[in-house]
């Protein structure tokens, strides 16, 4: 079956968000010259984000670290973040560089990024490919934002529903009855 029969609208391309991930690794490198910076992509939803940000970098001392932290049922945010798998290095000292596929009510970054510095992390900073200021209910401030969307559930480009639709190439809203179908 086609894809194309669930898209509502596709908003983003892939050359689009590749564009914006270039654009800011190099803020990044800016920012931090060589000083060691760590990128901590969010699985599973950032995984091709965190991956083109990662590779437009130019600072050696980049290091790439990945975090799992609870998901979602339906569209609805669970109330509860738990670390599903965790740092492999130690945060202490370290410039952090959250990556996040999408920031909705900002509950799971503002947790995350409180747990790090908790843990005695240099700085955190938070990258995301998408988001959703209309929903926001944890006030968090966004270093690096790519990408608006509306206050509608996006799929692609590492954004699922229910686990479809992440391997999409470009980022898009769904048909009602795609909604439906893929519901649980
Ligand atoms: P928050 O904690 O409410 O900010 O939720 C963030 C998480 O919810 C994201 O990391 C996504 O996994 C998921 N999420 C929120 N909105 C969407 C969407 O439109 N599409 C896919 N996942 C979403
Ligand atoms: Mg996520």
């Amino acid at each position: 079956m086609k894809p194309n029969e669930d898209i509502k609208q596709v908003l983003f391309t892939e050359q689009q968000i590749k564009d914006r991930a270039k654009e800011i690794a190099t803020l990044i490198d800016k920012k931090y010259g060589d000083t060691p910076v760590t990128l901590v992509g969010i699985l599973k939803g950032a995984y091709a984000f965190t991956a083109d940000i990662a590779k437009a970098m130019h600072n050696p001392q980049t290091r790439v670290e990945l975090m799992v932290v609870s998901s979602y049922k339906n569209d609805t945010s669970l109330k509860e973040v738990q670390v599903i798998l965790d740092l492999k290095e130690s945060a202490q000292g370290r410039h952090l560089i959250l990556i996040e596929d999408i920031v909705d009510t900002g509950r799971t970054l503002a947790k995350i990024k409180s747990l790090l510095l908790e843990r005695g992390a240099a700085s955190v900073e938070i990258a995301t490919m998408c988001t959703k200021p209309s929903r926001r209910e944890f006030p968090i401030n966004i270093d690096y934002p790519a990408f608006e969307v509306p206050n509608e559930h996006v799929i692609g480009y590492g954004l699922d529903y229910n686990e479809v639709y992440r391997f999409l190439p470009y980022i898009a809203t769904m048909t009602k009855e795609a909604y439906e179908k893929y519901k649980k």
